[in-house]
């Protein structure tokens, strides 16, 4: 058995997230997730809501609230939004936790003592309309790296470069939209990445098994002109974790806290330590997937993120880690995605353009959004949701093929040898043909999911499903009753097991579908088919089983348009 920790991009606290955000990290890392416990391995699977920065305040003044009852109302709407979604989180933190001050005022004073935390002075855009810094999210402007006219102080969300809010072209106040700004000096902590530039290069370096869209983006920021700059790790701010040395306060920092940025990823481990005190653990418990002199050396760790996440987690959070000096846990395996679009544009949540999590589930169950998200996820490149694909991936993978499939075995057992697994008769060639196509499609179905391939995964998880289909189109069991029943009770028997053999490889994608068929085979047995021939004689004779309600409804052509129109605008 082994050990593997698992992490999603923490999405912001600010509102509810759209089907773009869900594939580009919690949906995959959950997939990946299930995968490994399926396949017996011990699994920790993090996530929680990145609270703190100018997103979660500029949230909450536009709803009135107080930012910390805002952050605790939006965390519980997230937390029942991704349990909705099947969600498998070991622990759905927040980043404002007790756990995660703690860290992140320990990985300072650690970073500090290595010399790698430099006290600067620094020039700063002040609103004079609006009577205060404005960091970050707080400033827009032109992007001075590809011209884009709506960059955000500490990023360019089209070219994915990190800026300086003092960097933007024509900036101006997203709090009031003045540009009456002036530069005044405030000092700051800064993180010497630079110092850490050749050990990350040397690091990345070795990871020749990552995804190209990940190495691409971090060699691109070690090596592209100004490279790897030092970062400001502290901001004017009201809201966030205090800048301190361990518990020491830091004399000139007084009032303000860290950059978002800063503490964000340290919320994966602080996550996993809160998941130790709610479940008892002890230090041990959480130390075991995190500090490689206490076990974690073990441990094999991949993350998943969208593409603009990437160089946080290449660069930024590694040199946090490894400039403290201390065993922490590196991240092993970096699975990036590219962005899905939304019907000939993009998703938006600042427009309120596409579908959001909370109206898919109005609308179907989470299954169906899965399904179709996992299948087209935008790994090589950007993908598109159209209503159009979405009806035609449910009807024919799920509908036609998957549910069909159980509806017929089961509802032809039920009338011709009634709710129980049939006995006697004997398996042929056809048998042993479908059995060996099956075992070789399910390696390979194993090699996508090992690789975290998603696509590649979902159109081997569907030919298997198909490969069921045929051979039952084949081997004709309702023709055969009629000479042979004890060979159709035979062909029956292996299909019934065929169905508890579907829903454990299907569970990581549709868990919900999957949970249905183990009842209706009535059955606890979830093990994962090593062992192909073996696994499909688990169900003995005699077992009694029942027919499940239809697995999954077609979409009609009128409830395709209706959704079409209903989510062609944007939301409140
Ligand atoms: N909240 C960020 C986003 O949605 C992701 C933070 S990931 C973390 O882009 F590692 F910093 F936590
Ligand atoms: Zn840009």
């Amino acid at each position: 058995m082994s050990r593997v920790l698992i992490t999603s991009a923490l999405p912001y606290i600010n509102g509810i997230k759209h089907l773009g955000n869900l594939v580009g990290s919690q949906l995959p890392a959950d997939l990946y997730a299930r995968y490994q416990r399926g396949r017996g391995n011990e699994v920790m699977f993090i996530c929680a809501t990145d609270e703190h920065g100018t997103p979660a305040e500029l949230a909450a003044a536009k709803t009135g609230e107080n930012v910390a009852d805002y952050c605790a109302r939006m965390h519980d709407v997230q937390a029942k939004l991704a349990a909705g979604f099947g969600l498998s989180f070991d622990h759905f933190g927040r980043s404002s936790s007790h756990r995660n001050e703690k860290l992140t005022q320990h990985f300072a004073a650690k970073l500090f003592d290595a010399g790698l935390i430099e006290e600067v002075s620094e020039k700063q855009v002040f609103s004079i309309a609006d009577g205060r810094f404005l960091p970050d999210r707080y400033i827009e402007g032109t992007c001075p790296n590809c011209g884009y006219d709506k960059a955000r102080g500490d990023q360019c969300e089209n070219c994915t470069k990190q800026l300086d809010p003092t960097d933007l072209i024509d900036p101006r106040s997203a709090i009031s939209g003045s540009t009456d700004l002036e530069v005044r000096e405030t000092k700051h902590l800064f993180l010497k990445q630079s110092a850490m530039r050749a050990k990350l290069d040397d690091w990345i370096s070795q990871k020749a098994d990552w995804p190209v869209l990940t190495t691409s983006i971090a060699k691109k920021w070690l090596h592209d002109g100004d490279g790897l700059q030092d970062r400001g790790i502290t901001r004017d701010l009201d809201w966030g974790i205090p800048v301190k040395r361990g518990d020491t306060d830091w004399p000139g920092m007084e009032g303000k806290v860290f950059y978002v940025w800063f503490d964000a990823p340290i919320e994966y481990i602080a996550a996993t330590a809160e998941w130790a005190d709610e479940t008892k653990g002890g230090e041990a418990a959480w130390e075991r997937w995190w500090r490689t002199d206490k076990g974690a050396d073990d441990v094999r760790y991949v993350q998943f993120m969208g593409k603009d996440n990437v160089p946080f987690h290449t660069l930024s959070f590694p040199a946090t880690i490894m400039g403290s000096g201390e065993p922490w846990k590196l991240v092993d395996y970096i699975k990036s995605f590219n962005y899905l679009n939304y019907d000939g544009g993009q998703f938006s949540t600042s427009q309120g353009r596409g579908v959001f999590m909370d109206q898919a589930l109005e609308i179907l169950p989470s299954d169906y959004w899965r399904w179709w998200l996992l299948r087209h996820a935008p790994e090589s490149s950007d993908s598109e949701f159209t209503w159009e694909a979405f009806q035609s991936s449910v009807n024919k993978d799920l509908a036609d093929v998957l549910g069909n499939f159980v509806s017929r075995v089961t509802k032809f057992c039920r009338s011709k040898f009634g709710e129980a697994v049939p006995s006697g008769g004997t398996l042929g060639a056809a048998e042993t043909a479908l059995i060996a196509d099956l075992t070789t499609r399910i390696r390979a179905y194993e090699a996508h999911m090992d690789a975290i391939d998603v696509r590649k995964a979902a159109t081997e998880l569907r030919a298997i499903w198909a490969v069921g289909n045929e051979y039952l189109q084949e081997a004709a069991p309702w023709t055969v009753v009629k000479e042979d029943p004890e060979r159709a009770g035979a062909i029956i028997r292996l299909m019934l097991n065929l169905i508890r053999v579907y829903a454990v490889l299907s569970a990581p994608f549709i868990p919900e579908a999957a949970a249905r068929m183990l009842a209706g085979m009535n059955t606890l047995d979830t093990d994962w088919p090593e062992d192909v021939e073996a696994a499909l004689s688990g169900l003995p004779e005699g077992h009694a089983f029942t027919v499940p309600e239809v697995l999954f409804a077609k979409i009609s052509d009128d409830e395709r348009a209706g959704w079409q129109e209903t989510f062609a605008g944007t939301r409140a």
